[in-house]
């Protein structure tokens, strides 16, 4: 099957949630209840201010601590931003680009997602790149046209050779926050659209080493029906990655995607 050249990758989103020392008690508790190997890639994406203490309360464990965002430039004023090479600095290797949050919230548009996609990937980061339509527009129809353009416009400063360091995530912005899923044939469905795109784009060998995610309500109980589809490699998870005890849940059935 074309997942063994790919990795499973669950990774949390914390969104504008948690103090240093709630942090610190999060990583305590994780520690003792994930397993030492998992099986898949586990990164926990969280406030850049908490980054450090999660680090370093996570230390010896396999969590790569990520960021939820980043800025463009490489340096300037551009007051209460974080740069590509500040998070590189400390170690954190992925970091969340054009969350649609950040889209509706702060106008990020295809373009800037684009720039910061270049950016991250010159810093030596991976770049986690989100993509999603919305309720209105899965209604009118245009969800496979918006994701190629969402996905062709953030691929397109991206070399070849580069292609394996991006992960996608597909996440339906009607399914984030809502409880409400997308079923596990339609995120197949966009996932394998997007793998479509990337394989005419530039060729099956590189198309079938990206991971891509879903996200939207991911949890317990949805989870291991989504990784069972055969363009779903893991999923970029919010409410679910706020409690130890979920979060060690996904995991595992990350690790037995990844081995099936
Ligand atoms: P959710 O968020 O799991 O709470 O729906 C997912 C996301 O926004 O990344």
């Amino acid at each position: 099957m074309n997942k063994k050249y790919r990795k499973t990758i669950i990774a949390g989103n914390w969104k504008m949630n948690k103090t240093a020392s709630e942090t610190a008690a999060f990583a305590a508790e994780l520690r003792e209840l994930l397993p030492r190997r998992p099986g898949c890639e586990v990164v926990l994406c969280v406030p850049a201010l908490n980054i450090p203490t999660a680090q370093k309360a996570l230390k010896g464990t396999r969590v790569n601590v990520g960021a939820e965002t980043m800025h463009e430039a490489a340096s300037g004023a551009y007051t209460g931003e974080v740069s590509a090479a500040m998070l590189s600095d400390v170690g954190v290797k992925y970091v969340i680009i054009g969350h649609s949050e950040r889209r509706q919230y702060y106008n990020e548009t295809d373009a800037s997602v684009s720039r910061k996609v270049c950016a991250a990937l010159a810093a030596d980061l991976t770049p986690i790149v989100c993509v999603g339509e919305s309720l209105e527009q899965r209604k009118m129809g245009v969800t496979m046209e918006l994701l190629a353009y969402q996905l062709l416009s953030a691929f397109s400063g991206v070399a070849e050779e580069d292609v394996r360091r991006v992960v996608v995530a597909y996440e339906p912005i009607w399914a984030i926050g809502t409880g409400e899923t997308a079923t596990a044939e339609q995120a197949q469905e966009v996932c394998a659209h997007i793998r479509a795109l990337l394989r005419k784009k530039y060729n099956a060998t590189v198309a079938r080493g990206v991971s891509i995610l879903y996200g939207g309500s991911m949890n317990t109980a949805n989870a291991a029906g989504l990784l069972a589809m055969p363009d779903i490699d893991g999923g970029l998870i919010g409410g679910a990655s706020l409690k130890p005890a979920d979060f060690t849940a996904l995991v595992e059935v990350g690790g037995k995607a990844d081995t099936e």
